[in-house]
């Protein structure tokens, strides 16, 4: 089992859409995955065809003292699922951080508890705030990928979170930058694409995902562009970075089990 989180370098970087489809496109290359929305905003859920109105999630049923593995559910592309779930207020969300803050390796205990599959990749949409659910998501993660649009600030930021987070992993962990929405026909655009290369080198991931107008609207129909436009360029690119995750997640060394 490894887990791979998702980070935004800034807010709307495609986080949510990238783990919707890299979760899609790992299942479809026959490796059982499993997906985790730890994001408050509660949509990667839509990008998997739930109901609008749904409220489950395990957040939700964690407050509640519910098991929080019954709001799992199974999207039409098979990927296995954990919405978050629609909290009641703010107040419920303080509970739950303070809840989590409490116990820094909730998640990743009781993932490594789960009877899972061998082989198992478990994604998941990690927000950048509040911090007890990100530090969750981190605390248990063999691989983050930092979503960065291709502007200078988010790449700024994206080279900062994603040096951080190689550091502070000991070797154990990676980190990579993922430029997202790149359009080949503007300057600035490519300029990025070198200054990521040059500058970052090494923490660059090996696939960019291009701005792909079948991404927004198979998000319109609730749909991965797997179901909506499976011959698009958006499909082509996560399937070649789900082949990418899936061998760089086999070279990780097991996770350590103590709480260090
Ligand atoms: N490569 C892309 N090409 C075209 N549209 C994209 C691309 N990536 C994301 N989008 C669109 O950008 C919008 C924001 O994407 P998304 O919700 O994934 O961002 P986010 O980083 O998760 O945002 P937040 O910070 O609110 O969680 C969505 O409408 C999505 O369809
Ligand atoms: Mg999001």
């Amino acid at each position: 089992m490894s887990v791979i989180a998702i980070i935004g370098a800034a807010g709307g970087s495609g986080t949510t859409t990238v783990t919707a489809h890299l979760a899609t496109a790992i299942g479809q290359q026959d490796r059982p995955v499993l997906c985790f929305d730890f994001c408050p905003t509660n949509v990667l859920r839509l990008h998997f065809g739930a109901a609008f109105d749904d409220r489950d999630g395990f957040a939700a049923a964690l407050l509640a003292g519910a098991p929080w593995q019954h709001a799992a559910y199974t999207s039409a592309d098979g990927v296995r699922f954990l919405p978050f779930g629609a909290l009641q207020d703010d107040a419920a969300l303080e509970r739950l951080s303070a809840w989590l803050h409490d116990r820094p390796y909730w998640f990743r205990d009781c993932i490594a508890a789960l009877d899972l599959p061998a082989g198992t990749i478990v994604l998941c949409d990690c927000p950048r705030l509040p911090a007890a659910l990100r530090s969750q998501v981190l605390a248990a993660a063999d691989i983050v990928l930092v979503s960065c649009a291709p502007d200078p600030l988010s790449l700024a930021s994206a080279g900062r979170l994603a040096g951080q987070l190689q550091a502070s992993g000991n070797g154990g962990r990676i980190a990579r930058i993922l430029l997202n929405a790149f359009e080949a026909g503007r300057a600035l655009d490519r300029d990025m694409q070198l200054v990521l290369r040059r500058q970052y080198g090494a923490l660059a991931a090996p696939v960019t995902i291009h701005r792909d107008e079948s991404l927004r609207e198979a998000l319109a129909c609730k749909q991965t562009v797997f179901d909506y436009a499976p011959a698009s360029q958006a499909a082509q690119e996560f399937s070649a970075l789900a082949t990418w995750a899936i061998v760089r997640s086999s070279l990780q060394p097991p996770h350590e089990s103590g709480h260090g």
